[in-house]
Order: C-alpha cells, then sequence, then structure tokens
C-alpha cells in the first residue's frame, strides 16, 4: 500500500522536526498479547518509509527487551529517527503486576546508563520520567534529568502524567520539550490543567493510548476476547458491565466512519490532531501497532478532516465512558489534581 508522507511538527519551542504521528512500539514486547517479531521489525522499517520519525519505547516495557528489540533499528537509522524512552517504572519479573515508581536521582542516573547499554546508543532524544511520585521534589528529579543533559547522555526531557501545575514547576527548572499522558475520544481528563500549561509554555503533547488501547477502533469489545495476561483484562473501562456500556459509546465513530468511508480507527486519531488544534497546542500522538497494515491506516488519519458536526457528535463521547483509565490512578495525573 502506498502512504502518503506525513506532515511534521515540532518537538517544543527549539526541539527536532518529527513526523506529525509516532509510533508506540511497546506492544511490541509487553502487555497486549502474543506479538510476531518478524513483522513488528517490519512495522519499524514500514514506519520510517511512511514518514514516522518519533519512535517510543520505555525500560519498563518488556523488562528492558522493548529497547533491545528496536536498538537495531534505531542504531540503523540514527539521523533519521527520534528516539524516546522514559524511566520510573519499576517492575519485577517474577511479580509481573508489581510497579514501583523511582524518582530518586540515584535511580535515574543508572536508569539512563541502563537504557543506553540496551539501545546500543550514546545519547537519548528525548528521555521522559514516565511517572512522577510527588515523595520526590521535581528540583531533585528535573534537576537530574537536567544533569543527564549537560552529561551529553539526553538531548530533551519529557513528562508524563504530570498535572499542569508540575508541568511549570519543572518547566522553571529545566525546559520540556513533550508532555506524554493518554489523550482520546474516551480519554479527555488531561483537558484541564495539562493541555492548557503545555500550550502556553510551547510544549508538545504526545498523546498515548490515542486509540484507547484499541477499544474505540471495535477490534475488541470486552477484556475476555483478549490473551489471558492482556494488561486490558485488569482495566476496569474494558471488563464487564462498563465494557459493555462503553461498547455503545463507539455508535457515533462508527457512523462517522461509515458515511466518510475511513474506518474507526482513524476517526478516533483525527479527532486527537483536531482536538489539538482547539487548545492551539503541536500534538504528536504515538498510535501503537505491531502491524504494517495497521501502520498504513493509521498515518493516513494524519490528514484527515472531521467536520464541525461530526466533531459535535463525539464532544459527549468521554463524559459518558464508564471505568477509569487504569485500575489505581494515583499513578496518573488525575490523583494529584
Ligand atoms: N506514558 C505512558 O504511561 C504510556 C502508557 C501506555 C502507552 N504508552 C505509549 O503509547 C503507545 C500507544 O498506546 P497504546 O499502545 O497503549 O494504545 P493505542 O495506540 O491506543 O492502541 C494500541 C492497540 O490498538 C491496536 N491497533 C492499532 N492500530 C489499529 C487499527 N488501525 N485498527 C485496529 N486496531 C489497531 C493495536 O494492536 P496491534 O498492535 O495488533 O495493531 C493495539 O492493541 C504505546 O505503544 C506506548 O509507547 C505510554
Amino acid at each position: 500500500m502506498t502512504v502518503p508522507v506525513l506532515p511534521t511538527a515540532r518537538l517544543g519551542t527549539d526541539g527536532p522536526f518529527v513526523g506529525v504521528q509516532g509510533l508506540g512500539c511497546m506492544g511490541m514486547s509487553d502487555f497486549y498479547g502474543p506479538t510476531d517479531r518478524p513483522e513488528a521489525l517490519a512495522t519499524l522499517d514500514a514506519a520510517l518509509e511512511a514518514g514516522v520519525t518519533l519512535f517510543d519505547t520505555a525500560d519498563a516495557y518488556g523488562f528492558g527487551r522493548n529497547e533491545e528489540l528496536i536498538g537495531p533499528f534505531l542504531r540503523a537509522n540514527r539521523d533519521r529517527v527520534v528516539l524516546a524512552t522514559k524511566f520510573a517504572v519499576e517492575r519485577k519479573e517474577d511479580d509481573p503486576s508489581h510497579r514501583g515508581i523511582r524518582n530518586d536521582p540515584a535511580y535515574i542516573r543508572a536508569a539512563v546508563d541502563a537504557s543506553l547499554r540496551r539501545l546500543g546508543v550514546d545519547e537519548i532524544d528525548l528521555y521522559y520520567m514516565h511517572r512522577r511520585d510527588p515523595a520526590v521534589p521535581l528540583a531533585d528529579s528535573v534537576g537530574t534529568m537536567a544533569e543527564l543533559v549537560r552529561a551529553g547522555k539526553v538531548r530533551r526531557l519529557g513528562l508524563s502524567e504530570v498535572t499542569g501545575a508540575e508541568l511549570r514547576e519543572a518547566y522553571a527548572i529545566h525546559p520540556i520539550a513533550a508532555l506524554q499522558s493518554e489523550w482520546s475520544v474516551f480519554a479527555r481528563d488531561v483537558e484541564r490543567t495539562a493541555v492548557p500549561a503545555a500550550a502556553e509554555l510551547g510544549v508538545a503533547f504526545v498523546p498515548y493510548s490515542p486509540l484507547g488501547r484499541g477499544f474505540l477502533t471495535g477490534a475488541f469489545q470486552a477484556a475476555e476476547q483478549l490473551a489471558a495476561d492482556d494488561v486490558r483484562r485488569t482495566q476496569p473501562r474494558f471488563t464487564g458491565a462498563n465494557a459493555a456500556a462503553n461498547a455503545e459509546l463507539l455508535a457515533p465513530l462508527r457512523e462517522i466512519a461509515t458515511a466518510r468511508g475511513v474506518t474507526l480507527a482513524q476517526v478516533a486519531l483525527a479527532w486527537v490532531h483536531q482536538r489539538a488544534e482547539v487548545h492551539g497546542l503541536t500534538v504528536v500522538p504515538i498510535p501503537g501497532t505491531r502491524k504494517r497494515s495497521r501502520l498504513a491506516e493509521n498515518t493516513a488519519a494524519a490528514t484527515l478532516r472531521l467536520t464541525a458536526e461530526e466533531l459535535a457528535r463525539l464532544e459527549p463521547v468521554a463524559g459518558e465512558v464508564a471505568g477509569d483509565r487504569y485500575p489505581d490512578m494515583r499513578f496518573t495525573q488525575v490523583g494529584r489534581e
């Protein structure tokens, strides 16, 4: 399939230009059921060919194996890709549900060296704090991240799931190029404080799970349809009565997709791009896929324009979603707002 090359957008006020949609690589190693390694690797190449240049991973994905998986691709295309990875989520292989949040300076210094080693690169283009531990002052965590910039290990800094106030406080310590948090037709709590702060500071917004972890595409209607170890089985929006109620909310997406001859995924992605325009900020969603076919579909969505009437039909959807984004919302910005 021929895919039109993506327009570009800038990460932060003086950051690099990237394709206006990135690629989330998490599912290639973790969380969303079995993966096909050759197809995942082919998807990385196809993404670059289509103009995707922001590739997103984290040290926590697959206990480091996601960084190892994409490392050779990144090294082979080092001057064409913008590599984003993250620290702060501590996991245990023998207890997969365990999540520790670590923001202390010693942890950060060790984490960056481990990521650089696994990725096989000298410098990380965009280094995110994956989650905030409120017990550690931002002066210590972001201050340590700034040290990494001065040491040449990291080019730019990012944060994930922080409040607008936290973003402002961090920015005063060191410029922040990107804020990565969940933002989709189904998940709009970032629009309260984080999005306005990012717009005001010139921080690019990188919406994660812009497809609602696949639910917005209609690919599954309930967690029971997923693999036994799929993390979505533990997420309140996708289980039991919530999932059934939320599946009903896809009706306007489905109607718009049918009328326009596009897919639900494309409607969901176009919505994020256009919602960011309303807020006046740069947006680079990172839909995740392990398949070349879906990559082409998702990339094509970056240039789809929904009408004002279509946007109005999608406006009430998030307010009606049943269930939280995570089983424990303390680890998100909502828990601190
Ligand atoms: N900062 C954070 O805390 C955080 C949290 C979660 C995710 N992330 C990042 O954000 C990225 C994206 O988020 P996500 O992967 O959670 O959710 P997502 O992008 O909303 O959805 C990904 C899911 O949708 C499926 N999919 C993708 N395109 C599709 C299409 N066109 N039609 C049907 N199904 C489609 C994928 O399956 P296939 O792979 O089979 O196509 C996958 O199961 C991740 O890869 C990760 O890098 C960050």
